[in-house]
C-alpha cells in the first residue's frame, strides 16, 4: 500500500488533501506538522486510525524529517508560511520554513530516493494587468512580489535544482487561490464570511479591483493526486479552474448569499505591493494528464463554504478575535 508523508497536513489545503486521499484511495497517510497558528488538529478529526498518523514536528528538523521520509513512498510538501500580509510584517519565518524547510525535505528525499511532490503557488509569477489577454503558463518567467511569494519561488527553484543536479524524482504544481472548508480566518473569503456571521462589516483592500482565480480546495487535491499518479518527473503543472473574479464581486456575492445588502462592506487600507491579477492557464494539466475540476460553479462552492463556516463556529472562533485585532492594528 502506498504511504504518503504529507507536510503541513493540519493546514487548510493539506487537511483537505488528507481527507481527499482517505476518501478516494487506499493509501496510508502520515502528516508532519508544526501546528503553528495556522495548523489545527481539529481539521483532521474523524480519520481512520489504521490509515492515518499525525507527527508533531518541524520540517526544518533534519532528524525528524529523515526518519519520516525514509518510511514514506512519496512526500507531498504543503507546509509553508502562507499569508502575504504576515510576510510583510515579519518575513523571517517565511525564509525558515519555505526555504530551509524545503531544503531539509529535499535532502532527505535525495538520500532515500523518495518521490517528491512540491506544492506551490501561481504568485511566483508576479501579477498581470487587468486587461492582459495572457494568463500564467508553465513558461511564464518568475517575478514574485512579496516575501511570501519570493520564498515560494525560491523553494520551487531548489526543487528544480535537486531534479537536475541529483536526479530527484520530483514534480511541482503551482495553484491559484483556493477556497473551501478549514481555511484560516485570516484569509480573504473566510474572513468576510465570519465577519458577516459576527455582525462585522467585510473589509475590502483598496478599491477591490484586484482579481484572483478561485479554485475549490477539493479540485486542488484531485489535481495533486493526478500529478502523483501520472505526472512526468521534473515537470511543473499549473492548477486552475478558470475562476477569475475581482475581490469586490466576491464580497458582494458573499453578502448576497448571506442575506445582507450587497454594499454592506468597508474599504480599508490597501496591502503594500498588492498584486493586481492572477490567472492560470491549466491546459497542460488538462491535456497531458486528463484532469478536470469538479466544482465548476463558484457560487454553489461558495454557498457550501458559507454553510461550513456557519455550522463549524467552534473550529474558527478561537482564532477570530486575535486575527481581527491584528488587522485593526494595521488599519485593515
Ligand atoms: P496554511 O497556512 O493553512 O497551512 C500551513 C500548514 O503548515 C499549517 O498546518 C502549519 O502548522 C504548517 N507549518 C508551517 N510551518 C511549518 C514547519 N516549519 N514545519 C511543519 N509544519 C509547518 O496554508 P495553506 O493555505 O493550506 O497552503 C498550503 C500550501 O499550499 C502552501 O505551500 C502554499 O504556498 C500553497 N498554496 C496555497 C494557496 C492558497 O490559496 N492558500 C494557493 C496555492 C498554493
Ligand atoms: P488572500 O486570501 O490573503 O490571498 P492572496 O494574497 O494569496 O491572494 O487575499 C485574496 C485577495 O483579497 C487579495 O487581493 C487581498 C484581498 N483581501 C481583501 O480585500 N480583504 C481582506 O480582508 C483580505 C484578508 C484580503
Amino acid at each position: 500500500m502506498t504511504h504518503l508523508l504529507v507536510t503541513g497536513g493540519a493546514g487548510f489545503i493539506g487537511s483537505n488533501f488528507v481527507h481527499h486521499v482517505i476518501d478516494h484511495t487506499d493509501y496510508q497517510v502520515t502528516v508532519l506538522d508544526k501546528l503553528t497558528y495556522a495548523g489545527n488538529l481539529a481539521s483532521l478529526n474523524g480519520l481512520p486510525d489504521d490509515r492515518f498518523a499525525f507527527v508533531h514536528g518541524d520540517i526544518t528538523d533534519a532528524t525528524v524529517v529523515d526518519d519520516l521520509v525514509a518510511r514514506a513512498d512519496a512526500v507531498v510538501h504543503y507546509a509553508a508560511e502562507s499569508h502575504n500580509d504576515n510576510s510583510l510584517h515579519d518575513p523571517r519565518p517565511f525564509l525558515d520554513t519555505n526555504i530551509i524547510g524545503t531544503f531539509t525535505l529535499l535532502e532527505a528525499a535525495r538520500k532515500h530516493g523518495t518521490r517528491f511532490h512540491h506544492i506551490s503557488t501561481d504568485e511566483v509569477y508576479g501579477d498581470l494587468e487587468l486587461d492582459d489577454p495572457e494568463r500564467f503558463t508553465e513558461a511564464t518567467p518568475y517575478n514574485p512580489s512579496s516575501p511570501y511569494s519570493s520564498t515560494k519561488a525560491g523553494s520551487d527553484l531548489l526543487v528544480r535544482a535537486w531534479v537536475r543536479s541529483f536526479g530527484l524524482q520530483a514534480t511541482i504544481s503551482n495553484c491559484s487561490n483556493n477556497y473551501g472548508p478549514y481555511q484560516h480566518v485570516e484569509k480573504f473569503i473566510p474572513r468576510q464570511i465570519t465577519n458577516v456571521i459576527r455582525g462585522i462589516r467585510p473589509k475590502l483592500y483598496g478599491a477591490g479591483e484586484n482579481v484572483r482565480d478561485w479554485i475549490h480546495a477539493d479540485d486542488h487535491s484531485s489535481a495533486v493526486l493526478t500529478i502523483l499518479d501520472r505526472g512526468v518527473i521534473g515537470e511543473t503543472y499549473l492548477i486552475g479552474a478558470d475562476g477569475e473574479r475581482n475581490n469586490k464581486a466576491v464580497v458582494e456575492l458573499i453578502l448576497e448569499l448571506m442575506g445582507e445588502p450587497r454594499d454592506a462592506y468597508d474599504h480599508v487600507t490597501d496591502r503594500a505591493g498588492h498584486d493586481l491579477r492572477y490567472a492560470i492557464d491549466s491546459t497542460k494539466l488538462r491535456d497531458e494528464l486528463g484532469w478536470r475540476p469538479q466544482f465548476g460553479d463558484f457560487e454553489s462552492g461558495l454557498t457550501a463554504t458559507i454553510d461550513w463556516y456557519r455550522t463549524n463556529e467552534s473550529w474558527w472562533a478561537p482564532a477570530k478575535d486575535s486575527t481581527e485585532a491584528f488587522y485593526a492594528s494595521k488599519g485593515q
